[in-house]
C-alpha cells in the first residue's frame, strides 16, 4: 500500500487528483495538507474537508500556510469558481480538521515512516519549504515528491511562469534544493497542455459516471468556461490530475522523454517563478528534478476513468470515445 500525503490548494483540478487517489485500491491517503493558492487558506482547507466528506474517506486535513514566502498575489481569482470547487454544494465535518499544522504533520509522518512517504504537491509549495527549513534531515527521508508546476518552454500566469511556482517562487527554489537527495518529479505545463480533457470526455463522464460523474461534471463547468474564454479550448487542462496519474503509473509518459536534469527557479523580476531546466546538461550541475516532456494523453484519460469509475466505464471510453 503506497502512503501519500497531499499538499494542495483545492481547486477543481486538485479535487480530481485527490478523488482519484482516494479511489485507488493500492493508495492510502494519510492526510491532506492545505495551502493558499487557488483560493485563500480558509477556502482551500474547507474544500479539502468537503472532499473527505464526499468520499467518506478516513483521513484528516492539516491547515498550512496562508501566505507564501515571497508573496505576489492573494489567489487565482474565479478560475475555480466562487468557492474553489465550482460552486457545487458540499458539506463537511468540522472534526475533519486536525489541530496539527501541515508542516508538523509532514515532519511527524516522515519521521514515523522513513523512506515510505510520497508527497503529491499540487499547489504552491510553501508548506514543503517551511518543513525543509524546520528539519531538512527529516525531509531527506521522503520517498518521492510529485509536484504539479513549472514549465520548460511555457508559463500560464506569465509568459514564462506557471501559477503554483509563481505564487511562491522562493518556496519552489528551496523545494528543488532538496531534489539532490529526494526524487522530485515535476509535472509541468509542457505535458499538461498536451493532455486536454475535452468536452466530449466530460459529457461521457456525465453519462456513464453515475452520481460522482455528474458531480465532477458540475464541478468543472466554471473551469471549462475559463479555458474557452482565455484559450479557446473546447475542454480544459486538469493539471493536478495528470500529476496524480503520473505518480500512479509513470508509463503515461515515455521513459525516454523523462529528463533527469538540473533546475533553477527565478525569484526576481519579470521572470519570477520561471523554471530553467538544463535538459542538455550544459551547466554540469547536480541533477535535482525529473521532468517528463511527452505524455500519452489517451492512456492518462483511460486510467482516470478506470480508477475512478471502473473497468466497464474505461472499456466504454476506449470503445466509444477513443476509437
Ligand atoms: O498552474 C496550474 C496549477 O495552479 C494547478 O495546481 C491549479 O490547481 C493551480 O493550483
Ligand atoms: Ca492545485
Amino acid at each position: 500500500m503506497r502512503k501519500i500525503i497531499f499538499d494542495t490548494d483545492p481547486g477543481i483540478d486538485d479535487a480530481y487528483a485527490i478523488i482519484t487517489a482516494m479511489k485507488h485500491p493500492d493508495i492510502k491517503v494519510l492526510g491532506i495538507c492545505t495551502v493558499a493558492g487557488n483560493k485563500g487558506i480558509e477556502f482551500t482547507t474547507t474544500n479539502a474537508q468537503k472532499l473527505i466528506k464526499l468520499m467518506n474517506y478516513d483521513c484528516q486535513v492539516y491547515k498550512g500556510a496562508k501566505d507564501s514566502l515571497l508573496k505576489v498575489a492573494d489567489d487565482a481569482g474565479a478560475t475555480h469558481g466562487i468557492d474553489g470547487l465550482g460552486g457545487v454544494p458540499l458539506v463537511y465535518d468540522k472534526s475533519s480538521l486536525s489541530s496539527i499544522s501541515a508542516v508538523d504533520y509532514i515532519l511527524n509522518t516522515v519521521k514515523e515512516n522513513p523512506n515510505e512517504i510520497e508527497i503529491i504537491a499540487i499547489g504552491p509549495v510553501t508548506n514543503i519549504a517551511l518543513a525543509i527549513r524546520k528539519d531538512k534531515e527529516t525531509m531527506k527521508k521522503i520517498k518521492a515528491i510529485y509536484t504539479m508546476g513549472g514549465g520548460v518552454y511555457r508559463g500560464n500566469i506569465t509568459p514564462v511562469a506557471e501559477f503554483n511556482y509563481w505564487y511562491d517562487a522562493q518556496a519552489t527554489k528551496e523545494m528543488f534544493e532538496l531534489g539532490v537527495d529526494v526524487p522530485i518529479h515535476m509535472i509541468g505545463l509542457d505535458i499538461t497542455h498536451k493532455s486536454i480533457v475535452t468536452n466530449n470526455d466530460l459529457e461521457f463522464m456525465k453519462m456513464t459516471g453515475g452520481e460522482l460523474g455528474q458531480l465532477l461534471y458540475d464541478m468543472i463547468l466554471p473551469y471549462v468556461e475559463a479555458y474557452w474564454k482565455f484559450s479557446k479550448y473546447t475542454g480544459c487542462v486538469i493539471h493536478d490530475l495528470l500529476c496524480m496519474i503520473y505518480a500512479i503509473d509513470q508509463t503515461v509518459c515515455p521513459k525516454e522523454a523523462i529528463y533527469h536534469s538540473h533546475l533553477e527557479v527565478s525569484t526576481t523580476g519579470i521572470t519570477i517563478g520561471q523554471t530553467v531546466v538544463d535538459i542538455v546538461d550544459s551547466w554540469k550541475q547536480p541533477k535535482n528534478v525529473y521532468v517528463p516532456l511527452k505524455v500519452d494523453e489517451n492512456k492518462y484519460k483511460e486510467l482516470f476513468f478506470k480508477i475512478v469509475f471502473g473497468e466497464e466505464v474505461a472499456e466504454m471510453y476506449r470503445k466509444y470515445v477513443l476509437s
